[in-house]
């Protein structure tokens, strides 16, 4: 039963006591989220893993957020992932073999500086690519310091792997006129002599999750809610981040709800659990999922059962360490300096 399984887990968190840490991405499952000492977005689930003294980091999340605090965290401590299926695959869409044969052709076509900013659903070795160019990293809740960055430091910015963040950012900062979208294997998509004379040249990926959020939504809801206001993810495609009121990553969606007045409506407009458990943790304000019954469900962040963190618990108890993740040793350090790029902006 759920209840003997919270039992477990508080048991062997009794026994770990501060040897262990355990961080929640905002889109974990309610049962995750309970039992985690900090709950965030990916910007503050990267500053709690830097300032965290624990031997064990156990991570609700992904694995690329895993990878991140494994590179953030001093050498002596661990990172553990409840489960190794948790593979965003916004984060497989641009492998660093991929990216590094692309920029060849890329740069080859100009003289001006380009410089690669990565976001953060990405892995260590695109990171470090990206480091050894003069980039950096950046979260949904940084992405328009790092393209002011990029632009101070470089002529042009190439953004990765996700479009549709890209294109919003872009927007914010008034680059709209100077957006290329690029698929270098795509033969109907623009090639690296056109694309590079725009200053924003954006990646083809994108999130499952998120892409499937039309403006179509944003009327449905406004047409069935009063006085509903819509607050949304920056991964949703540009005409969804136009329809809403707010944009914002994760915890800025949380932040809007926790400040807005009793018998307030706000649409959430990103992943379901997050809908959800806004809905727990503020019950004086309405809160409606944007999608209404269509599931927005994350497959590798549910992916982190409650089930393996109770047993990556008591392994470590009998003093096994499980999933355990390690990026290797060639690929950390330079993925360090984005990570730590992005830190400091
Ligand atoms: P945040 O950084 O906003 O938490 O987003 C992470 C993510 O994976 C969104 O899909
Ligand atoms: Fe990746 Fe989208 Fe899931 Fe975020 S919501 S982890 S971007 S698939």
């Amino acid at each position: 039963s759920e209840a003997e399984r919270t039992e477990r887990i508080e048991s062997a968190l009794r026994t770990l006591g501060d040897d262990v840490v355990i961080l929640g991405h905002n889109y974990q499952r309610r049962e995750i989220v309970e039992h985690a000492d900090f709950v965030g977005d990916s910007y503050q689930l990267s500053k709690e893993a830097a300032a965290a003294d624990a031997e064990y980091v156990v991570f609700g999340g992904v694995t690329f957020m895993a990878e991140s605090a494994d590179i953030i965290t001093d050498p002596e401590q661990t990172v553990i992932l409840p489960s190794m299926e948790a593979s965003c695959p916004m984060a497989g869409m641009a492998e660093a073999l991929q990216v590094d044969a692309a920029w060849a052709e890329l740069t080859a076509e100009t003289d001006a500086d380009v410089v690669p900013v990565t976001y953060m659903n990405s892995y260590a070795d695109l990171k470090a690519f990206c480091a050894e160019q003069g980039g950096l990293v950046c979260t949904s809740s940084n992405a328009h310091d790092a393209f002011e960055y990029a632009l101070d430091r470089g002529d042009k910015v190439l953004f990765l792997p996700d479009k549709h963040l890209g294109e919003n950012t872009a927007h914010r900062l008034g680059l709209e006129d100077e957006i290329a979208e690029w698929d270098p294997w795509d033969p109907e998509s623009a090639d690296a002599s056109n694309v590079v004379e725009n200053d924003v040249i954006l990646w083809d990926g994108y999130c499952q999750v998120h892409e499937r959020f039309r403006e179509s939504h944003v009327e449905s809801v406004r047409a069935e809610h009063d006085d509903v206001s819509v607050v949304v993810h920056p991964e949703c495609r540009r005409e969804v981040v136009e329809a809403a009121d707010v944009v914002g990553s994760t915890a800025t969606i949380c932040e809007t709800v926790a400040d807005a007045d009793p018998g307030e409506t706000w649409a959430i407009g990103t992943e379901i659990h997050l809908a959800n458990h806004l809905g727990r943790w503020h019950p004086e304000v309405n809160v409606v999922p944007l999608c209404g019954d269509a599931c927005m469900d994350c497959n590798a962040m549910r992916q982190i059962d409650p089930n393996y963190l109770a047993w990556v618990l008591e392994e470590l108890v009998e003093g096994r360490e499980r999933n355990v993740v390690e990026v290797a040793p060639e690929e950390k350090e330079l993925a360090e300096v984005a990570l730590d790029r992005m830190l400091e902006i």
